[in-house]
């Protein structure tokens, strides 16, 4: 199992959504940071389950506790180990489950591969694990404002919708639909980190784009990673994509901010696709442990949409890889 994320600023994770807490490892971070829980926690508030109507309704506070590796309000350089209990976990409503495969989750793989599962909650395949990436994301965050990087993410569509930058009533009302329809929807999210200085990241196998591409796809449900105008290139005349430039920077952004797997000094942008959620109250075909044929039924508390906690996620996993790859390329 590969839980480790990154070279020099590299996460360890550890934990299932209902064991006792997730643990992480931080190993990399600069030495003398201010930092402290406070800097952390509007992070996990973002993407904590149960914050507003459009998700899950579980109820966790996700609150962080640094054990370590920070001394009088600063980091020492030492790993930064972290916690952040689970308290809302009903591993009862997850009995029903015990010995079936819930079609489109790990289930199946997991059993194949290991023999044992935890079945609770999706044990370690559950998208709970995610709450590590955004701490350390935060922390990520944290030092990179220092050289005036910073990063925004959001929706850009559900389903079939294009979504207003941040209008959360239009997600609202498409949540409430599709809750209503017993079903879940797919989603979009763009993620851009604004003055990443240009020669950060690598040629040939480890591309910017490559790596970017390989942390993006870490994210449970994700299924598509375009850089710059992405699928879209496909359509595109060489005359319009490519990125005219002039003494005073580039003139469009086709590339995303990478070009030969080095960034260009423009705002790197990607855009990351979610598939809908698989948990979903409307029966399916499916098969037990014994390989006999039955149905499922996937009834408690699960995001309609997982792209919209995702976005949250898909910022602090970019955050924690350029701070990774910044140190790689001491710039
Ligand atoms: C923030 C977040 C929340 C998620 N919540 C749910 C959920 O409530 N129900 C569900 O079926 N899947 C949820 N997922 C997706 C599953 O974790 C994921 O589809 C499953 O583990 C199988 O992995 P895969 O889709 O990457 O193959 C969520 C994903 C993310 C990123």
């Amino acid at each position: 199992m590969s839980n480790t994320l990154g070279k020099n600023f590299r996460l360890t994770s550890a934990g299932e959504s209902h064991g006792p807490a997730y643990v992480g490892i931080l190993d990399g971070c600069p030495a003398n940071l201010a930092l402290s829980e406070a800097d952390i926690q509007p992070f996990l508030d973002a993407r904590k389950p149960g914050a507003d109507k459009t998700t899950s309704q579980r109820r966790e506070q996700d609150k962080v506790e640094i054990l370590s590796g920070v001394f009088e309000g600063k980091t020492t350089g030492a790993p930064i180990a972290f916690i952040i209990r689970n308290q809302d976990a009903r591993s009862g409503d997850y009995e029903a489950y015990k010995d079936v495969y819930r079609p489109g989750h790990a289930d199946y793989t997991y059993q194949i591969k290991y023999g044992i599962r935890d079945h609770r909650g999706g044990g370690r395949a559950s998208a709970r694990e995610t709450c590590l990436r955004v701490v350390a994301g935060a922390i990520a965050e944290k030092y990179l404002q220092q050289k005036n990087i910073y990063f925004e993410a959001y929706l850009t569509q559900i389903g079939e919708h294009i979504i207003q930058k941040d209008d959360q009533q239009q997600i609202e009302k498409i949540i409430q639909e599709v809750r209503k329809d017993k079903n879940s929807l797919g989603a979009k999210v763009k993620v851009r980190a604004i003055n990443v200085p240009a020669g950060v990241g690598e040629p040939i196998f480890n591309k910017l784009d490559a790596v970017i591409a390989h942390t993006m796809m870490g994210i449970p449900a994700v299924k598509a990673v375009e850089i710059g105008s992405g699928v879209a290139s496909a359509q595109q005349y060489g005359s319009e994509h490519r990125d005219a430039i002039t003494p005073t920077g580039f003139a469009s952004n086709n590339a995303g901010g990478i070009l030969g797997g080095i960034s260009t000094g423009q705002a790197i942008e990607i855009t990351v696709t979610f598939k809908p959620t698989s948990s979903i109250p409307q029966p399916i075909e499916t098969i037990n442990h014994e390989n006999l044929a039955t149905t499922v039924e996937v009834l408690g508390r699960h995001d309609p949409c997982v792209g919209i906690r995702g976005v949250p996620v898909v910022r602090a996993a970019l955050a924690m890889l350029i701070m990774d790859q910044l140190a790689i390329s001491c710039i």
